[in-house]
């Protein structure tokens, strides 16, 4: 096996196959825990070139590296579990066009997960990349006054669910229903959830359901001890695609993107007009309920992408994240592109 950076120093550490197959790999990875330190330090391993063909070696390797996987999920992206695995599921059932910010995996929540794990069953041919981001750089980076905001009054994320037999109307931007997040049709059950998760819910009109979690916008590495931004800010904030999509654009150049450029900014707008700030799909406030700041989030969104890993997914690849330093999203991409997904307590 070698190792070797695709871009430099940045996440992932990629460990490359020399001609060893799975078995070699696991009892690799299982002898002196190997790569549990270059996860922590490096923040991300991207396993490259090993014979893993399906979801179930997927979820073998991964349960190698940590044995306590998880199936609970209680984040945003639709996804649905992999037949044949107990512990893998899609990535995001999210349209092509649909830009997934960068995010620690469900950051909003008391409890999220250790490691995330990705594997690559069918390569886009055209964008999907997966960039990674280091985010106790972005910790570093951020303007001083800003960081001081946030670390002194928290985050409020806010998300609302239409009820269980709402038709949307193109509402692109609209979230799953809440029995679908909560895979029950029983409010009994999904009150239950959010006390033992630390979710505040509030019942709406027509059935809608309201969700607001309390965070804190920086964590320290519960091993490690080290400072990481670790918030949503720059994905639930209403203004966070309009900006997203023109880094996206800067990169990718195509005529789409240059459309979803314009599209975004006037849909930022449109949704301003047309709901409350707190009445959005998602949304981001401080912590005392005051609004975040247009200018906070375009300025987060500009260190993000200055830090940002982009590599192309090759098939059989699978990347393991620590996630309390490290983020993950998704650029928009055409044509077929099959990504799964594992995480671990
Ligand atoms: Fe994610």
């Amino acid at each position: 096996m070698k190792q070797y950076f695709i871009n430099s120093e940045k996440p992932p550490l990629v460990v490359e196959s020399t001609g060893e197959n799975i078995s070699e790999l696991m009892e690799h990875i299982t002898t002196n825990n190997r790569y549990q330190k270059e996860i922590l330090s490096k923040g991300a391993v991207l396993f490259r070139g090993f014979p893993i063909h399906t979801p179930a070696e997927f979820e073998k390797i991964a349960a190698t590296i940590d044995a306590d996987l998880k199936n609970d999920y209680l984040g945003t992206s639709p996804r649905n579990q992999v037949p044949g695995t107990n512990f893998v599921f899609t990535a995001s059932e999210l349209p092509p066009f649909y830009p997934i910010m960068q995010h620690c995996e469900m950051s909003f929540l008391q409890h999220p997960p250790r490691k995330l794990f990705f594997y690559c069953h069918v390569e886009p041919k055209l964008g999907g990349e997966t960039p990674l981001c280091d985010f106790r750089k972005v910790y570093e980076q951020l303007d001083k006054k800003i960081l001081s905001d946030f670390e002194t009054k928290g985050v409020i994320t806010v998300r609302n669910y239409s009820a269980i037999n709402h038709k949307p109307f193109l509402n692109l931007f609209e979230l799953k229903k809440w029995n679908e997040m909560f895979l029950t049709n029983d409010k009994k059950v999904v009150e239950q959830k959010c006390i033992e998760n630390g979710i505040e819910y509030e019942w709406h009109s027509n059935d809608r359901l309201k969700l607001l979690n309390r965070t804190e916008a920086v964590k320290a590495h519960p091993i490690t001890g080290e400072k990481a931004w670790f918030n949503h800010a720059q994905v639930f904030h209403l203004s966070a695609s309009a900006y997203e999509y023109q880094h996206i654009h800067a990169y990718q150049k195509r005529l789409e993107t240059f459309f979803y450029k314009l599209f975004s900014a006037f849909a930022v707008q449109a949704k301003k007009l047309t709901a409350a700030a707190d009445a959005q799909s998602m949304n981001m406030f401080f912590g005392d309920g005051s609004a975040i700041p247009d200018s906070y989030i375009k300025h987060i969104e500009e260190v993000i992408w200055g830090n940002l890993s982009i590599f192309k997914w090759q098939k059989g690849d699978v990347l393991a994240i620590d996630n309390y330093s490290t983020s993950h999203g998704r650029l928009p991409f055409k044509g077929e592109r099959e990504i799964l997904v594992s995480w671990s307590a």
